[in-house]
């Protein structure tokens, strides 16, 4: 489901300008994707290994299972079978190391790290080694090796994960330009979320993201998405793009973050006679059976669920925001997203709450 929405968030400084930028644009980003998974093949003794994997990655959501699909064969065919040995890792990317995820010897496997108890071959079908995995986490996106290993020989190939998602900025309470690195990660997994990656957050400026402060992202780098240029934000001469300051300084340089969250579980506005202050707010929330939702749970309820409501509700974080898929008149600007008021004082009794349900 592609949204062409532009996200316009009501913050007090509407748009503040950067001091600078390197007018970078990622126009061609996507051409220049390459998938490195070419089909293996290896000889011995006259007789090929191929291992087969899909080239189009998968899509899922946060909380599936999925299968990743491997498969190989002999050419020309074998009668007999022969003992192979399989391994799954998932590729380093991201300045995210590499990660073993399963090694099977016939019908008995391990599996490590996150991947513990996760994991398992399907074997549906002789010489099927697709690996399933449970109860998919924000983290499990990227690249998975699934290597081949009969004697000397070993082929592989690669199966690309990608999770839908949506992208969205975050601002501490303190204020714009707070977080060093680690803290934007805290940051996001405070709001039920990770930090996102590249490529996250170019599918997102796709969609018509739009955000004219700086953030970090997963590898490091610090950059901003502009789908309409305007004054304040590096000038109207550039083309709409991802405008990147490069890496900086993980310990020392500051900055918002943007986050990666996917839907799992329920957000609702909390039906309540009287408007609250946070604390009341918290309390309703589970007096419900639920608990107040997180600023990524609001963001990916509003995406993938249409959540639309044109009333303010307290979050988490203390911050004060809703949903709306169509605009209309007394309910924000005319563009969908999900509006803010910020973080207001705690003790108002001004909002309602919006409440999360895992499902
Ligand atoms: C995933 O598989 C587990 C175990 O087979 C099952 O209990 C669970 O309902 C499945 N989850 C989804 C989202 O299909």
């Amino acid at each position: 489901m592609l949204f062409k929405l532009l996200i316009v968030f009501l913050l007090p400084s509407d748009c503040p300008g950067l001091p600078f930028y390197n007018g970078f644009y990622y126009g061609n980003v996507m051409n220049d994707r390459s998938y490195r998974n070419g089909n293996g093949e290896g000889f011995f003794n006259g007789v090929k290994l191929v291992v087969e994997t899909p080239e189009d990655p998968l899509f899922t959501h946060r909380g599936a299972n999925v299968t990743l699909p491997c498969r190989y064969h002999y050419e020309p065919a074998l009668t007999s079978s022969r003992p192979v040995r399989i391994k799954w890792w998932k590729l380093g990317e991201n300045g995210a190391p590499e990660q073993d995820v399963l090694v099977a010897i016939g019908l008995r496997h391990r599996s490590f790290g996150e991947f513990r108890g996760r994991v398992h071959l399907l074997q549906e079908k002789e010489r099927d080694v697709s690996l399933v995995i449970h109860d998919l986490r924000l983290q499990d996106y990227g690249r998975y090796r699934c290597e081949v290993i009969d004697g000397l020989e070993d082929e592989s190939g690669v199966v690309e994960l990608e999770l839908r998602g949506v992208v969205f900025p975050y601002q501490p309470p303190r204020g714009r330009y707070r977080l060093h690195f680690h803290e934007a990660q805290q940051a996001c997994e405070q709001q039920d979320a990770v930090v996102a990656s590249f490529e996250q957050l170019f599918r997102a400026w796709e969609e018509g993201l739009d955000w004219c402060n700086a953030g970090w992202l997963l590898d490091g780098s610090v950059q901003y998405p502009i789908t309409r240029p305007r004054q304040p934000c590096g000038g109207r001469g550039l083309a709409p793009g991802i405008r990147s300051y490069g890496e900086r300084r993980q310990r020392r340089d500051r900055y918002d973050v943007f986050c990666f969250s996917s839907v799992k579980g329920r957000v609702y506005y909390l039906e309540h006679p009287e408007k609250m202050t946070l604390a009341e707010a918290e309390e309703a929330c589970q007096k419900d059976g639920a608990h107040i939702a997180k600023v990524g749970q609001l963001f990916a309820a509003w995406k993938f669920y249409g959540l639309d409501r044109c009333d303010a509700g307290w979050l988490a974080d203390g911050s004060v925001r809703y949903p709306v898929t169509r605009p209309r008149p007394n309910c924000g600007s005319l563009d969908p997203g999900v509006r803010s008021f910020g973080f207001p004082d705690k003790e108002s009794r001004k909002y309602g709450v919006y409440c999360y349900l895992q499902s």
